[in-house]
């Protein structure tokens, strides 16, 4: 049987947050290991691009994201892991997609109207095309599947819709993604504010624990984490700040909540946020040991990512080979 295709892409901006590896990364070190998928990671430097980049940070980043997915764990035998930039036909296919798309649908991508509100000086085309390029990842390796959160979700409707217009007009030539809810990965919460989301860009450093975070800065974190004035530990509607703590506790001790529950219970506000934060340091602390062994070879880290960007290649061109064909482009 044919294995599945799994495609995901990562934006190089931020920082990759505890809630990242929470809901996604820990998943992909499960898919890895199961013999019925395929995945690709992308680090989306192109898409990174739609919004100002300082040149030297930005290079820096976008290595570094690279990184903290080796130091986590994801292999790059087992998966296809590349930088979006070097497989040129992300933005070849983008171009051929643009003709299949439509200013009206693009123009009312919620993410789209969100974007060019934050930036009223920089509204680029770029910011535009971002979901075309973005289905032009996705359909140039046949992708079964996107692990998608919310935010994403009209995106990868989009994709669909070219996708199928695409086939519709000439022959079927794109696999239609699916998204993939996971079962396993819970949504972790701002530290700040737990009723919204833990954002890899958020400002306020207390905020979000960076996977990087030192023992001290995730120690302080947790014990600056909002909670409530009432003192019981439960899960509830009521109590965001402390279902969050749960949720995290569970997820890096790899218990049910209701274990986690069952141990933390009788503790004070102040030794369970202790407690957290020891768990979330132990899971951390390896992959920052990791990371920085890897950064000390750049040699050695371009070579996994140039050996990614040629397994990578390879497919891609197969696919652009393809749509060129089918479109009436003359062949040489
Ligand atoms: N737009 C995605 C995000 O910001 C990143 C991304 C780029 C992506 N290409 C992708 C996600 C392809 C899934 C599939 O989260």
């Amino acid at each position: 049987m044919d294995k599945k295709i799994i495609y995901s892409g990562i934006q190089p901006t931020g920082c990759i947050t505890l809630g990242n590896y929470i809901g996604a990364l820990g998943n992909w070190l499960k898919l890895q290991d199961d013999d019925n998928y395929q995945c690709l990671y992308s680090i989306a430097d192109l898409h990174a691009l739609t919004v100002r980049q300082n040149p030297a940070e930005f290079r820096a980043r976008t290595l570094s994201f690279f990184a903290q997915y080796l130091a986590c764990g994801v292999c790059p035998e087992k998966n296809i892991m590349y930088f979006q930039s070097h497989v040129p036909a992300h933005a070849e296919l983008t171009w051929i997609l643009n003709c299949y798309t439509y200013v009206g649908e693009a123009s009312r991508m919620t993410q789209f109207k969100d974007k060019s509100s934050k930036h009223t000086d920089n509204i680029n085309m770029g910011l535009m095309d971002y979901p075309v390029l973005m289905a032009s990842d996705i359909l140039l390796y046949n992708t079964a599947m996107v692990p998608v959160g919310v935010d994403q979700k009209q995106h990868l409707e989009l994709s669909r819709d070219i996708a199928n217009r695409f086939n519709n007009a000439y022959s079927p030539t794109f696999t239609v993604p699916e998204p993939y809810i996971s079962k396993m990965g819970a949504k972790i919460m701002s530290l700040a504010d737990p009723t919204s989301k833990m954002s890899k860009s958020d400002e306020n450093i207390n905020a979000t624990i960076s996977i990087l975070n030192s023992r001290d800065e995730v120690m302080n974190k947790f014990k600056k984490a909002v909670t409530d004035s009432d003192n019981s530990i439960r899960i509830g509607e009521d109590k965001p700040g402390i279902t969050n703590l749960l949720t995290i506790y569970a997820a890096v001790t790899n218990k049910t909540i209701d274990q986690a529950l069952a141990e933390c219970a009788d503790m004070s506000y102040g030794v369970f946020k202790q407690h957290v934060g020891e768990a979330v340091d132990t899971l951390l602390t390896p992959i920052r040991i990791k990371y920085n062994e890897l950064m000390c070879d750049k040699a050695h880290l371009a070579s996994i990512a140039k050996d990614g960007a040629e397994r990578a290649n390879y497919l891609a061109q197969k696919m652009l080979r393809k749509v060129y064909k089918k479109v009436g482009l003359y062949q040489l």
